[in-house]
C-alpha cells in the first residue's frame, strides 16, 4: 500500500519525505487555506519537494468550469493530479479530463455507488473519507471493503485512496482491506512507528550493555 501525506504544509511534507517511504501528497482547500500562502505557489513548492503524485483540488462546481480549472492546475507540474468532487458535474468533468489524459482523484466519496460511477468515468483515484463517516456513526471501513470488492470483481483499475484518516488503526485497516493508498496527516504518520515496548526494549538493552566493564566491551 502506498503512503501519501494529507497536508499542504512544506515542513510536514519535508519531514515525512525524509522517512524515505512517502509516495505522494494530497491537499484540499482547507489544508491550503491553513498555510496562508497563494495556493498556486504553495502547490508548486510541494511539487518540488516530492517525486510522486500531488493532488490539487478544484473549487469549481459545474463540469465545464471544473475542466477549465483542472487544465490550469495541471500546468503547474507533471506531478499534479486533479481532485474533483464526487458529484454529477464532477463525473462529467472526469470523463472529459480522462479523455485529455489528465489524472483525477474523485474526492468526498461517501458511497460505493459514487465509487463505481467515478471509476466508470475513468477516475485515476477515488478518495473515500473514512473518518468523516465514523464521525456520524457509520463504519468508514465498511465502505472501503465494499469498494475493494466491487473494483476487484470488475477488474477496475481506479486506485482507492483511504482518506480522512484519524489514527494508526485506520492505516492498518486500509492495508488489511487492500486499499491502494492511505493518505495520512503528519500527526498520524508520526505515530505509525511508535510503540512503548520498542522504547522500553531499547532502554533495557542499553542499561544491560552499560553493566559490561570497558575491557569486556
Ligand atoms: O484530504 C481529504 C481528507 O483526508 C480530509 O480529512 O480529517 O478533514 O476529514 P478530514
Amino acid at each position: 500500500m502506498k503512503l501519501f501525506i494529507d497536508s499542504a504544509n512544506i515542513e510536514e511534507i519535508k519531514k515525512a519525505n525524509s522517512l524515505g517511504v512517502l509516495d505522494g501528497v494530497t491537499t484540499n482547500p482547507t489544508l491550503l487555506a491553513k498555510e496562508k500562502q497563494k495556493p498556486v505557489e504553495q502547490l508548486k513548492k510541494i511539487c518540488r519537494e516530492v517525486n510522486g503524485p500531488v493532488s490539487a483540488e478544484v473549487i469549481a462546481l459545474n463540469a465545464s468550469d471544473i475542466v477549465k480549472e483542472a487544465l490550469q492546475l495541471s500546468k503547474l507540474s507533471e506531478n499534479i493530479g486533479i481532485k474533483v468532487p464526487s458529484t454529477v458535474e464532477g463525473l462529467k468533468a472526469t470523463k472529459e479530463l480522462t479523455s485529455l489524459g489528465i489524472k483525477t482523484n474523485l474526492t468526498l466519496c461517501f458511497s460505493a455507488s459514487q465509487a463505481l460511477l467515478v471509476a466508470k468515468a475513468g477516475a485515476s483515484y477515488v478518495s473515500p473519507f473514512v473518518g468523516r463517516l465514523d464521525d456520524i456513526s457509520f463504519e468508514g471501513m465498511d465502505l472501503i471493503k465494499d469498494i475493494r470488492l466491487i473494483y476487484t470483481q470488475y477488474d477496475i483499475k481506479t486506485q482507492i485512496i483511504v482518506a480522512s484518516i484519524r489514527h494508526p488503526l485506520h492505516f492498518v485497516d486500509a492495508a488489511k482491506l487492500g486499499a491502494d493508498v492511505a493518505t495520512v496527516p503528519y500527526a498520524v504518520i508520526e505515530k505509525l512507528m511508535q510503540h512503548p515496548l520498542t522504547d522500553i526494549g531499547i532502554k533495557r538493552f542499553l542499561e544491560d550493555w552499560r553493566t559490561l566493564d570497558t575491557k569486556q566491551k
